[in-house]
This record gives structure tokens, C-alpha cells and sequence, in this order.
């Protein structure tokens, strides 16, 4: 039997795990929430391009949705920004029996570290309702753990795992959310962009940074951001903005996780504008726009570099999609779990989503 889901959220993560929702006949759309009056009232076929309506209509009402007792709810709203509502959200679902798997609340990706305001009532909700949470994505996600526990298995002794986000965010239509908090057309040294304030790169990166120590049994000593803004030296147009000579237009950043007084698992991202910001930053291989990529320095030193996006599917649509894939495709395993909050590593090794039919 199909599980029965619903899609909370059509931005740009949501609109894709709605579609892949819809296409999967293993899994059926019980319910669509959009919180602008522009969509709702919209079948959700509509909402992401399908010719077939599929009778869903998209709603706001969330204890109409809690009500449908859905097997399991993919929530992909923005939480970071709206943390007390989007947590009351979720423990709703999961005290009335639905599990919660999704991209939103990044810091929930490695439960162990997540804050107890959190951990908490979403344990709580868990229990009470016998359900499971899951969050994950491509970066912070993927990378950090999948690519780099598998790389890190192909080693026999390391100094150093690197796990790289370098990225061109020119076709990545976001300027009111990356734009603002990546600083993208900024002055430095005017306001710090909101992902640079102090503690906001460790609470973003820092779970896959302790999920990966805790894998390798290590004790971090103390975790470094770093952060570097790149200006432009002539104008440059990109889909999500125009940067004007001396405003941003790529960061450099990350945390370093330091074991016996040396940076040992570090998680660094280089997001550009344009392939010219950022010379003599990392770039991807071959030419490439994008890569995810981990890097082991020992023996025998290991690279693996994951390109999303391929036969002209732009690499930010990939991103988008391969984060709202990494979620869908964890239904089974979340809804078959144990009730409890569960990080990558609680979920069995090599789980899958039925994506061929
Ligand atoms: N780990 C990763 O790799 C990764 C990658 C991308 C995103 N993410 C995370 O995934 C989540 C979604 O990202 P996104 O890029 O899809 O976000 P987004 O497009 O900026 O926003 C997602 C949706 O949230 C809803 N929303 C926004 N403000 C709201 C409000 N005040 N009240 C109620 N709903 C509101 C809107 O839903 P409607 O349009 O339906 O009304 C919006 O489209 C975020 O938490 C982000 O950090 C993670």
C-alpha cells in the first residue's frame, strides 16, 4: 500500500520533493500546505507544472492537514527564520502518529548536538505519537556524512577530511534568502551578513562536523569559523541579482574542527557569483559549475567528487532536488524506525527510494 504524505511547503526544496511526491507510486499526496494566499486554494499539480490535477488542494490549514493522519509529512519550509512556529508544526504531526522527514531545521541533522529547546518536545511529540524525525539535505547533509563516511571507509590512516561546497550560485534565483544571508552585494565591513554572526557557521555545519568525529571516536577540541567576502571589480548580472564593484560577489567559509591541536575534519563551502569571483579560491573539476566533494589526506588519500545536475539540468535545480530526494527517499526507513529523533547514521546503510518505476 502506498504511504500516505504530505507536502508541508512549495519553495524551492518543496516545490520538487511535491513533484517527486506526486510521480512515485509508492507513495500517494494526501495534503499540500503553502502559506501564500497565492497558492493556496491551488491543485498541486499547478503548483509544479503537471498537466493531471491530483485533487489535493493546497491549504494553510494545518490542523485540517494534521488531521488526514498522513503516514509521514515532508517538511521543507523556512524554520531557521520562524523557529517557535515551525516547531510547533512539526510536534503536532508527530504526537497525531505522522513521522517528519525534511530539509528544514538544519541544526536537527545530528540530534545528538542539537539544542534541547528542540531535541526536547520533538522527542516528546516522537513518543507520544510513535513517530520519527529525520532532516538531512545535499550540504548540510550529504556531503558531510554519506560522501564522507564513504570516503573516510576507503582509508587507512588520515590527517585530514576535508568536505567542500564549491559552487557557482549565478543561475540560483534566491536573493531574498542566500542573497541576503551569504551577503551577496554587501560592503564588507558594513552589517555582517546573518550566516557570518558568531556560532551561526558552527550551528549550521557543526552536527555533520561531531556526527563525523563521532563516527572516527574522536573529541573535537574546539570547532573555528572562518569566513572571506570577495569583491567585485566590475559589474557583474546573475539571476538573483547586480553586484556593483566593491559589493560581494563570492564567500569563502566553514568551520575546523580541531583534534590533538590540528584542524582534522573541516567543512568549507566557496559560493561564487560568477566563475570569475574568488580566483584564487578552489574551483570544481573540468570546468565544471559545481561539485560536493570530499577530500581524505592520508593513506591511501582518497577524492570524491559528486556533480548534481547533469544533461542540462542546471547544478542549483540539482541541489534543490537532490536535497528534496535525500529526504523522500528516506519515507520508508523513517516511517519503519524506531520513534525517536534519527540522524543518517540511524538509518540503514544503504537506503533508497523507489526513483525507478
Ligand atoms: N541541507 C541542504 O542541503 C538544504 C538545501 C536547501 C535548503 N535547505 C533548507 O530547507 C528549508 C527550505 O529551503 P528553501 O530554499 O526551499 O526555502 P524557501 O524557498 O526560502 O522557503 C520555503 C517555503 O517556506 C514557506 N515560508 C516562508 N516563510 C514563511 C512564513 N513566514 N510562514 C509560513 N511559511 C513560510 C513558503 O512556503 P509556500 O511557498 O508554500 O507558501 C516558502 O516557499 C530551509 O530550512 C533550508 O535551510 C537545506
Amino acid at each position: 500500500m502506498p504511504r500516505r504524505v504530505i507536502q508541508f511547503s512549495t519553495g524551492h526544496v518543496g516545490v520538487h520533493a511535491l513533484r517527486q511526491i506526486i510521480e512515485r507510486p509508492d507513495l500517494e499526496l494526501v495534503g499540500v500546505h503553502a502559506s501564500s494566499p497565492a497558492k493556496i486554494g491551488q491543485d498541486a499539480a499547478d503548483l509544479v507544472g503537471l498537466d493531471e490535477p491530483t485533487g489535493v488542494i493546497a491549504t494553510d490549514d494545518l490542523a485540517a492537514l494534521v488531521a488526514l493522519q498522513a503516514d509521514v509529512v515532508v517538511y521543507t519550509t523556512q524554520a531557521e527564520t520562524r523557529p517557535a512556529e515551525a516547531l510547533a508544526e512539526v510536534c503536532a504531526f508527530l504526537r497525531a502518529g505522522t513521522n517528519v522527514v525534511g530539509s528544514s531545521f538544519v541544526w536537527l541533522l545530528n540530534p545528538t548536538t542539537a539544542p534541547t529547546w528542540l531535541t526536547e518536545p520533538i522527542t516528546a511529540a516522537c513518543l507520544e505519537g510513535g513517530t520519527s524525525m529525520y532532516v538531512n539535505g545535499i550540504d548540510p547533509g550529504f556531503s558531510g556524512d554519506t560522501l564522507a563516511l564513504a570516503a573516510l571507509s576507503l582509508t587507512g590512516s588520515a590527517t585530514q577530511v576535508r568536505v567542500q561546497e564549491v559552487c557557482d550560485y549565478g543561475s540560483y534565483d534566491d536573493a531574498a534568502f542566500t542573497g541576503v544571508a551569504f551577503g551577496f552585494g554587501s560592503v564588507p565591513g558594513d552589517e555582517p551578513p546573518m550566516m557570518f554572526l558568531p556560532g551561526v557557521l558552527d550551528s549550521i555545519w557543526g552536527p555533520s562536523l561531531q556526527l563525523i568525529a563521532g563516527c572516527l571516536d574522536v573529541e573535537v577540541e574546539e570547532v573555528r569559523e572562518f569566513y572571506e567576502p570577495w569583491v567585485a571589480t566590475e559589474p557583474i548580472d546573475c539571476t538573483m541579482m547586480r553586484v556593483e564593484p566593491g559589493q560581494t560577489a563570492a564567500v569563502r567559509f566553514g568551520i575546523e574542527g580541531y583534534v590533538g591541536g590540528r584542524p582534522r575534519i573541516v567543512l568549507e563551502h566557496v559560493n561564487r557569483l560568477t566563475a570569475a569571483a574568488g580566483p584564487d579560491w578552489a574551483y570544481p573539476p573540468e570546468g565544471r559549475p559545481g561539485v560536493h566533494r570530499v577530500v581524505v589526506s592520508g593513506s591511501p588519500g582518497v577524492e570524491i567528487n559528486t556533480h548534481v545536475g547533469l544533461d542540462g539540468v542546471d547544478h542549483n535545480i540539482g541541489g534543490v532536488v537532490a536535497t528534496a530526494a535525500r529526504v523522500v527517499n528516506a519515507i520508508d526507513a523513517v516511517c519503519d524506525a524506531a520513534p525517536g529523533m534519527l540522524a543518517v547514521t540511524d538509518l540503514p546503510g544503504s537506503y533508497a527510494g523507489r526513483v525507478v518505476w
